[in-house]
């Protein structure tokens, strides 16, 4: 039976930086609070010109280029994104297809929040072990700051810009993906929502003058939940693969608030030094907050070839999922940079 492994992983976060202190000179906030209740010290800001598709693109390039693959031997491209290019077309998948000089190539979004990496993932293990396709690029792409209402508050302290991507193919060796579980629960909608722009407030005025096409949340409550379900997920999907929590060598959580991270940390008696953190530097990057996670544990020579990775992602919808895998991509190579 075909296998399907992550063979490569990539991000990219934008040049430009937003500091807690730049916040502070531009709503009533402070850094001492956004610290202690969330993590984050600062985000990754794209500039005007640059699009959700363009920085989908530059880790795009990298994930293939570490899979040694080049970009013709990719035959799917999965984007998830809350912040597409367009609202409905083209798709951020298929101009990440275009800029990688793919025209005749099957590319697509999914719409999953902040879970849509782990949705992409399981649908790229089912392509592949499927023998549907061989090599699919999947891509968490986020250009929060175009959807950030930056006079609230409660929500624009919290999220930033960035991609992440990787490569999945046929596995090789023992190195797969073990199990994926995705969910959602639609009847909590409201909680975490952008409101306008779709069918049932289409863009006008009157929706504009009510700041309905920024991201609405009702922060507490979604973290009372968040906590709850992501603690019951990854020790369901453990349990399931009769795994225990002491293997796991590295636990890339969405990095959406240090608190949950943490509580979810805590309750699998992980070591800090199995956990990654980034939501400090990056903020919460939705779709991307994992590929990013997992890349940075990957360049500081946190993850190698072989190693039991456990991810966990919750997000509007709600939507939620894990994904249990031994990484299938080569020790990174530190002369990259260079
Ligand atoms: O990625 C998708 C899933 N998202 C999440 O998982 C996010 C889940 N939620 C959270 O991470 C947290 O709920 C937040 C970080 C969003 C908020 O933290 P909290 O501890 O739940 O704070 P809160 O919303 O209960 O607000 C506490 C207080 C309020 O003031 P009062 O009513 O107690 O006087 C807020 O008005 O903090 C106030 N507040 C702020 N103060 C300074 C809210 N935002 C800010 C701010 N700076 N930026």
């Amino acid at each position: 039976m075909i296998k399907a492994s992550l063979i490569s992983i990539a991000a990219y976060a934008p040049k430009s930086i937003l500091t807690n202190y730049d916040l502070e000179k531009m709503v009533e906030t402070s850094d001492e609070w956004i610290v202690k209740r969330t993590g984050i010290k600062q985000r990754h800001i794209a500039q005007k010109d640059e699009s959700t598709s363009d920085l989908g693109y530059e880790a795009a390039k990298v994930a293939i280029k570490r899979a040694n693959l080049s970009p013709c031997q990719i035959d799917a491209i999965i984007c998830a994104t809350i912040s597409p290019d367009y609202l409905c077309m083209p798709s951020t998948a298929t101009q990440i297809a275009r800029k990688l000089g793919l025209l005749n190539i099957t590319a697509f979004d999914i719409s999953a929040a902040c879970t849509g990496f782990v949705y992409a993932l399981e649908m790229a293990k089912a392509l592949v072990e499927s023998g549907i396709k061989k090599n699919v690029l999947i891509i968490g792409a986020e250009k929060l700051s175009a959807i950030t209402n930056w006079k609230d508050r409660t929500t624009c302290v919290l999220f930033g810009d960035g991609a992440g991507a990787a490569v999945i193919s046929q596995s090789k060796d023992e190195n797969f993906i073990i199990d994926t579980h995705t969910a959602s629960d639609g009847s909590k909608g409201d909680l975490l929502i952008t409101p306008g722009c779709g069918s049932i407030n289409p863009a006008s005025k009157e929706m504009l003058e009510n700041e309905l096409q920024f991201i609405h949340m009702k922060g507490n409550e979604v973290f009372r939940v968040a906590v709850q379900t992501l603690t019951n997920d990854v020790l369901n999907i453990l349990e399931k693969n009769q795994i225990q929590a002491s293997n796991i060598d590295l636990f890339a959580p969405h990095q959406a608030n240090l608190r949950i991270i943490k509580a979810v940390q805590q309750r699998l008696e992980l070591n800090d030094d199995k956990c990654v953190v980034t939501v400090d530097r990056y903020g919460n990057t939705s779709s991307a907050s994992i590929p990013m996670a997992l890349n940075f544990a990957y360049e500081n020579s946190k993850l190698k070839k072989g190693d039991l990775v456990l991810l966990d992602a919750f997000g509007g919808g709600f939507t939620w999922g894990s994904a249990l895998l031994k990484f299938g991509g080569e020790i990174y190579n530190v002369r990259e940079n260079f």
